[in-house]
C-alpha cells in the first residue's frame, strides 16, 4: 500500500516512513528539501515537490494511494513571529493545494500532524491538556495550524475524508539504530543545544528563570519521536480499516513535564560532566507548562509512549549527535 508523506525527508517524517515500511506500506516522500535531507529517505521512492506549486502534483498523479500523512510545514515558533506569511503560505496554503490533490484523486484516509501550540496558554496549566480544550493559540504557528484543522473538518463533512490529528507535544530523541535523527539548521529545540553545548563546553542559553514552575523555568512534555511514528502508523491502520471515527483528535505526548533545567542534569547525568548554563531573558511566546493527557490515544489507539523516559530521549539523541559531529 502506497502512502504520501508530504515531509518525509525530515526529522519526524522519516522516522515514521521507517516505522510504515517495517509496518509493510511503501512511503512516497514529497518534500522540497527546505528542512529535510535527501539522505533521510531510506524507506521509499523520493519525489521533491513544493506543496505551495499546484504544477509540482502533477509529477504523484498517476500514484494510487491508501493514504497521506501530512507532515511538511514550518514549524518553529520564534521564525513565526517574525516571518507569519512563510507560515501561513507553507502551511495553510500548501494544506489546501494538498487537500484538493486528495479530493480530486477520492483518497479517503488523512493524517495530519498539529502541534500542542494550538492550545496556546492556559488559565490553569497545571492540568495535563486534554483534546477538548480550548484552543486560542498565541502563535502564528500555532494559529496556522488550527486554522488546518478547520479545513480538514469541512472536508471530511463534505468531501467524506476520515482523518487522524495528531497534536505533538515536543518531540524528541532520535531512532534506536541511529540512522535518523534530530538535525535543524539553526537548532533551536532544547535537547541538542545542551548536547551541543555539553560537547563543545559552552554555555546554554535559559531563556528565563521567572515562570510559574517548580524551579522557575518552562516545563515541557518530550515525547520520543519513534513513539510519535508508532502512533502515525497504529492510526492510519485503524482508518484504512475504518475501525476509528471520520474524524479524530490525539494527543501525543509522554505525559510528564520536565523543566529546561531538568533537561540540562539529564545530559550532565548521562555525560557525567557538569554542563554550564546562564539565564537569558524569556524567549517571546512560551507558555510556562505544556503538559498531555494521551489517555485518548492509549485507548483508542491501543499506542503507549515506550521511549519517552528522559534517559533514553538524552541517550539516542546523544548517540545522533555523535554520529553527525565526531
Ligand atoms: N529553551 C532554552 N534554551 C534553548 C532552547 C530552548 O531555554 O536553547 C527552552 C524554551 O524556552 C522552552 C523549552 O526550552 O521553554 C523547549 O524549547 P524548544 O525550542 O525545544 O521547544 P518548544 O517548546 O518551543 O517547541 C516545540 C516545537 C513546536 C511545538 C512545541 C509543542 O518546536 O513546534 O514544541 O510543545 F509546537
Amino acid at each position: 500500500m502506497k502512502i504520501l508523506v508530504t515531509g518525509g525527508a525530515g526529522y519526524i517524517g522519516s522516522h515514521i516512513c521507517k516505522e510504515l515500511k517495517k509496518n509493510g506500506f511503501d512511503p512516497i516522500v514529497f518534500d522540497n528539501l527546505s528542512n529535510g535531507y535527501k539522505k533521510f529517505v531510506k524507506w521509499g521512492k523520493f519525489i521533491k515537490g513544493d506543496l505551495k506549486k499546484v504544477s509540482d502534483f502533477k509529477k504523484i498523479k498517476k500514484i494510487k494511494f491508501k493514504g497521506v500523512i501530512h507532515l511538511a510545514s514550518n514549524i518553529e515558533v520564534g521564525e513565526s513571529y517574525k516571518d507569519p506569511t512563510k507560515f501561513y503560505l507553507n502551511n495553510v496554503t500548501g494544506s489546501i493545494n494538498l487537500l484538493e490533490f486528495i479530493r480530486l484523486n477520492k483518497i479517503k484516509n488523512f493524517i495530519f500532524s498539529s502541534t500542542a501550540a494550538v492550545y496556546g496558554e492556559l488559565k490553569d496549566n497545571s492540568k495535563p491538556i486534554k483534546e477538548n480544550f480550548h484552543k486560542e493559540p498565541i502563535s502564528p504557528y500555532g494559529k496556522s495550524k488550527l486554522f488546518v484543522e478547520r479545513i480538514l473538518e469541512d472536508y471530511s463533512d463534505i468531501y467524506g475524508i476520515n482523518f487522524c490529528i495528531f497534536r505533538y507535544f515536543n518531540a524528541s530523541g532520535a531512532d534506536s539504530d541511529v540512522e535518523i535523527g534530530e538535525s535543524h539548521i539553526p537548532e533551536t529545540h532544547l535537547v541538542p543545544n545542551v548536547i551541543n553545548a555539553c560537547e563543545m563546553n559552552k554555555l546554554v542559553k535559559v531563556f528565563g528563570n521567572n515562570y510559574k514552575t517548580k524551579d522557575g523555568t518552562c516545563m515541557r512534555d518530550y515525547v520520543h519521536v519513534s513513539d510519535l511514528a508508532e502512533a502515525h502508523v497504529k492510526g492510519l491502520k485503524k482508518l484504512i480499516k475504518n475501525n476509528l471515527k471520520k474524524k479524530n483528535y490525539f494527543n501525543l505526548g509522554s505525559g510528564k513535564t520536565y523543566s529546561v533545567l531538568e533537561v540540562i542534569n539529564a545530559v550532565s547525568d548521562y555525560k557525567k560532566k557538569k554542563v554550564k548554563f546562564k539565564y537569558v531573558k524569556n524567549r517571546f511566546g512560551d507558555p510556562s507548562i505544556l503538559m498531555s493527557n494521551i489517555d485518548r490515544a492509549k485507548k483508542i489507539l491501543n499506542w503507549t509512549p515506550k521511549r519517552s523516559n528522559i534517559e533514553n530521549i538524552v541517550k539516542t539523541s546523544y548517540q545522533w549527535y555523535l554520529k553527525n559531529n565526531i
